[in-house]
């Protein structure tokens, strides 16, 4: 076990410490805020992995049921298996990883003592890479929109009633391809139903929301950014990561309560490191790659990796007819939108501590630190790349590509993948189809970010080499 989770130990100690800590220090000393910076890291891996800040999306019952809708011969398969066995399947299905401690519930959702399965940020944000879960990895074999729909069936079977991802995936997609969410868009939707201070307002619904998918971001990233997201228009702060709440049933009492939770969820997120690449080097080439990078990609994705102490990070928004990549990210959010959330709770506490600004009109987006690249595809904001060899050689992307379910192409470097020029035509359910990536969909191109075009074979197979050891 230790070996697939190697921060559980180093996290079990700092979670007793933690303990013994508050036991054992009188009130005030808490109330005066001396809490050490490693206290508040346990304690914030311990709120995401506890914590239920939704109201739940379903029961046990339901998730053991869930296999009764899946296609033949998986449901043969399942039927026949053991509970534990199908429990597991249905975790591959939906792209969730076992709890290390406790293989029956998955890492992504918080299970109450009811039996009861809440969504916490690790459904997006905590993945595996070649079988090993890695702390901060988005997850990108997340199902979140097939999930709800047989979520969805169970519950009209068993008479029980719709929650709010239910009834939220009945207004707006979820995610059209698996390990990518519409996120943002649910984002944008709630918070045009609040004012600044976060009540809820009634107000008509709009259809004119441009939904989309991306691919969540590498949360080791988060010590070295001071704006979050793909145009870098959000000053980063604790208040900021608590958007994902913003369901009806939370209001400004509830965010207030919760906000001194979430500097510790901000701490842990600060603590991360980026995973080291577990296999041998050709260090000689690599170091030839080195070169390549200082001269041809530093200028915006940093001067080093973050496993030196030397590491420069510009954080630099390159325009987007620039870099070229998909642009329905950059266009789904208005002025009005960003304005909304920049002069929001969420936004104040960072800009009285630091004086960092939201930004209305950001030009293009982040080009983000590659610390740990080789763990985190597929790659761009949408997810649309499967391997850094892709990112490298443009005009070999796949045009539809496919992945094995947890396959690492170790090679490529990235997503083990089925290349396809485009979807199959046998016919399709809406879950299968799912697991394909279909750049030709809007929101979905892997086109742009033509920067390697100017390299030669041999430097990119140095670059890739050195890309591994970021
Ligand atoms: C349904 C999937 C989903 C869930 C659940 C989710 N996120 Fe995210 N998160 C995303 C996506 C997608 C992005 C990228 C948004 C963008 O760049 O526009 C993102 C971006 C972020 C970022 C910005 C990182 C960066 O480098 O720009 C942070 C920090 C973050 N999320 C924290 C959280 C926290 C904390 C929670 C839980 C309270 C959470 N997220 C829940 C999908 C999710
Ligand atoms: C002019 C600035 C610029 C240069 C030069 C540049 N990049 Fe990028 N890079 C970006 C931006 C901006 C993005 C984000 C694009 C997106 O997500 O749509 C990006 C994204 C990437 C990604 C995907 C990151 C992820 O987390 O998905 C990789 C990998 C990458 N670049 C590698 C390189 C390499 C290698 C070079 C040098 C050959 C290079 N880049 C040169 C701006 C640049």
């Amino acid at each position: 076990m230790d070996e697939i989770w190697p921060a559980r130990t180093g996290l079990r100690v700092a979670v007793w410490v933690a303990m013994a800590w508050f036991l054992a220090t009188p009130w005030e000393a808490k109330a005066q805020g001396t809490d050490t910076e490693s206290i508040r890291v346990a304690r914030g891996w311990n709120r995401l992995t506890t914590r239920e800040y939704l109201p739940a999306d379903f029961d046990q019952e339901i998730f053991d049921a869930l296999w009764t809708t899946w296609p033949e011969p998986l449901r043969s398969r399942a039927e026949q298996a053991s509970i534990e066995s199908r429990r597991r399947m249905a975790m591959d299905r939906y792209g969730l990883i076992p709890h290390p401690d406790d293989p029956s519930r998955s890492l992504q959702y918080v299970v109450g003592k009811d039996g009861r399965w809440t969504m916490s940020c690790l459904a997006c944000h905590q993945g595996q890479v070649a079988g090993r879960p890695i702390p901060g990895l988005p997850n990108s074999n997340y199902a979140i929109e097939t999930l709800t729909e047989e979520v969805r069936l169970v519950k009209v079977r068993q008479r029980k009633p719709f929650g709010h991802m239910d009834m939220g995936s009945l207004l707006l997609p979820l995610g059209t391809t698996n390990g990518t969410t519409n996120a943002v868009m649910f984002g944008v939707a709630l918070m045009r139903h609040r004012d600044k201070d976060l009540t809820v307002v009634a107000r008509p619904l709009k259809f004119d929301l441009i939904h989309h998918d991306m691919d969540s971001p590498a949360w080791w990233h988060y010590a070295k950014r001071s704006h979050l997201y793909a145009d870098g228009f959000a000053p980063k702060g604790h208040r900021m990561l608590m958007q994902f709440l913003l369901v009806k049933e939370n209001g400004p009492k509830e965010f207030l309560a919760w906000e001194d939770e979430f500097r510790d969820i901000e701490a842990w997120l600060q603590s991360l490191k980026p995973p080291e690449w577990p296999w041998a080097v050709d260090t000689a080439l690599a170091e030839k790659g080195r070169a390549v990078f200082a001269t041809h990609c530093g200028s915006c994705h940093g001067s080093a990796g973050s496993h030196s102490a030397k590491a420069v990070y510009p954080e630099k928004i390159v325009p987007i007819d620039e870099v070229g990549t998909d642009r329905v990210r950059f266009d789904s959010l208005t002025a009005r939108d960003r304005r909304n959330l920049n002069v929001s709770w969420f936004a104040q506490s960072v800009a009285t501590r630091d004086g960092t600004k939201g930004r209305e009109s950001p030009v293009g987006y982040v080009a983000p630190p590659l610390d740990g690249i080789w763990a985190s595809g597929p790659y761009f904001h949408n997810g649309s790349v499967p391997t850094l060899w892709h990112v490298l050689h443009s005009a070999s992307r796949p045009a539809v590509w496919h992945r094995t379910h947890t396959g690492y192409d170790r090679d490529r470097v990235g997503l083990e993948v089925i290349s396809l020029e485009s979807m199959p035509v046998q016919r399709l359910t809406s879950a299968e189809r799912r697991t394909y990536f279909d750049t030709s969909k809007p929101g979905k191109s892997a086109a742009g970010h033509d920067f390697p075009d100017a390299l030669n074979e041999e430097e990119k197979t140095s670059l890739l080499e050195y890309l591994k050891t970021l």
